[in-house]
């Protein structure tokens, strides 16, 4: 074993003691006795892991922690805290710290917690990059979330993510795989967007020949799943025929390739999310009632953002800062009244618009200190862009309603429809905030056809989005 490890605390007995504990293991040390030594250590050194205590003079755990993240130290960080500081910890574990452990520290429990984080970091670094997607929220409302997540993870337990547009059900799921014991694959499937005739094939796969197009064999989203996580994202978007035979692959751990009559046995853990009201659906009779007991083993509710508010300025912080440095600006920041009138505003949208809103104002207004003017600037929308320059203007820029674009200089009557279609599906997506779904519901068509359309069109939703913002 030749890990390195950085042991930190201003208490030089507790690192030795540490020290020897791991040196007697085999591991490599490095000491510091100061947040700011540890950073610098950290990195020129590039350890495998840092064990941090909370409490320090000058610069404390938390600092030091925020301040390795922020110079792009991203191995793993055991916090230890004194009996004072348990939350401190708890909150630190939040904020992307590996593990915390209590003082006084036992043998046992510093080495199991050192080997879990060494063993996590070497098998998490080739996994998709979204699953470093940092999950940021303190709020009591989004801890509760975070913990049943946690201990629900390592279990091989169906989990059902529920909540409105944006409020992190995606992101929640890669935690929740990326805090199990399948380290495999995450393999994501998006149920609204796959035309019917379709979803059984990208689910199961087929053979080759077994439909008009199906030139070679096709492995399906079950199998490549198998050993990791299968998320069945818009579970409520399903028809009726797919989930009599998803229920099937589910109960019977079996799938059978389109075509084939060879069963396959596949060991997935499903995780679903929806934002449509399933009970509802059921009562409808759109979702089969069978199949959401299936699926509804752990239900996991994603808070809107108005139910943990808390967590705005803490996020418009996090993402004014990885927007900036996508944008090639550092350490960008918020002022605090900046914050503050971020906080006072809805979000219907929840933590997506928020962050497509402090998105828009890094690049827009190109500081690194964003004050409360520049926030107002974005919300009132005075600015406009030309050349792709961003300006500011006193009027409002108001987008082109269809009465003034010249449809009759158009001569085809498809390119006509076309033009006709294409602002009408704009128009409704800015009536519901860009939500895919409510847009679909509206307009009365489902949504797989609505994401055609998105396609032939060139209709970029998110763009769409992070140029109007959401006006509601
Ligand atoms: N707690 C969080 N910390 C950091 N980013 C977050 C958090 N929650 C959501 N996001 C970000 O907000 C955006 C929306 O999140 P996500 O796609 O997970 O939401 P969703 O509930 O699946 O939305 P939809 O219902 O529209 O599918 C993503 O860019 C995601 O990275
Ligand atoms: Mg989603």
């Amino acid at each position: 074993m030749s890990e390195r490890i950085l042991v930190v605390d201003d208490e030089r007995d507790i690192v030795e003691a540490i020290a020897d504990i791991l040196a007697l293991e085999g591991y490599a040390v490095l000491k510091a006795y100061r947040g700011y030594d540890a950073v610098k250590t950290a990195v020129k050194e590039k350890p495998d892991l840092v064990i941090l205590d909370v409490k320090m003079p000058i610069m404390d755990g938390m600092d030091t922690l925020h301040e390795l993240r922020q110079k792009g130290f991203e191995k793993p960080v055991i916090i230890i805290s004194g009996h004072g500081d348990v939350k401190t910890a708890v909150e630190a574990v939040r904020l992307g710290a590996f593990d915390f452990l209590e003082k006084p520290l036992s043998r046992n429990g510093l080495l199991i917690a050192v080997q879990n984080a060494v063993a996590t970091a070497a098998e998490q670094a080739p996994i998709e990059p979204d699953a470093q997607d940092q999950i940021i929220g303190r709020d009591p409302a989004f801890i509760q979330c975070l913990r049943v997540a946690e201990r629900i993870a390592p279990t091989t337990a169906p989990v059902l993510i529920t909540g409105d547009t944006g409020t992190g059900k995606e992101i929640i799921a890669r935690y929740i795989h990326g805090h199990s014991k399948r380290k495999k694959h995450f393999v994501e499937v998006n149920c609204a967007a796959i035309p019917d005739e379709l979803i059984e094939s990208e689910l199961f796969g087929h053979v080759k020949g077994s439909f008009t197009g199906a030139i070679s064999d096709k492995t399906g989203k079950f199998l490549a799943a198998d050993g990791g996580t299968l998320f069945l994202d818009e579970i409520g978007d399903m028809s009726l025929k797919t989930q009599a035979k998803v229920l099937r692959a589910i109960q019977e751990k079996i799938i059978i390739p389109v075509g084939s009559n060879t069963p396959v046995s596949v060991n997935v853990r499903i995780i679903s999310a929806t934002n449509k009201d399933l009970a509802q659906e059921i009562e409808e009779n759109r979702f089969r009632e069978d199949l959401f007991y299936r699926l509804n083993v752990i239900e996991l509710r994603m808070p809107s953002l108005s139910e943990r508010k808390s967590d705005i300025p803490l996020m418009a912080d996090h993402f004014a800062m990885a927007s900036g440095k996508e944008n090639g600006l550092k350490h960008v920041q918020l002022t605090e009244d900046a914050k503050g009138l971020l906080a006072k505003r809805d979000y219907p949208g929840n933590v997506r618009e928020l962050k497509n809103l402090v998105e828009r104002i890094v690049v827009i207004s190109q500081k690194s200190s964003i004050s409360m003017e520049d926030v107002k600037m974005i919300l009132d929308n005075r600015f406009d862009i030309k050349d792709g320059e961003f300006l500011e203007t006193s009027n409002l820029p108001v987008p082109p309603s269809p009465s003034e674009i010249d449809f009759f200089k158009i001569n085809s009557l498809k390119e006509f429809r076309d033009r006709i279609e294409r602002l009408f599906i704009i128009e409704k997506l800015k009536q519901t905030a860009f939500n895919i779904s409510k847009t679909a519901e509206i307009m009365e068509t489902p949504r797989s056809n609505l994401y055609k359309k998105l396609e032939q069109y060139d209709i970029d939703v998110k763009e769409l989005e992070a140029y109007y913002g959401k006006q509601t």
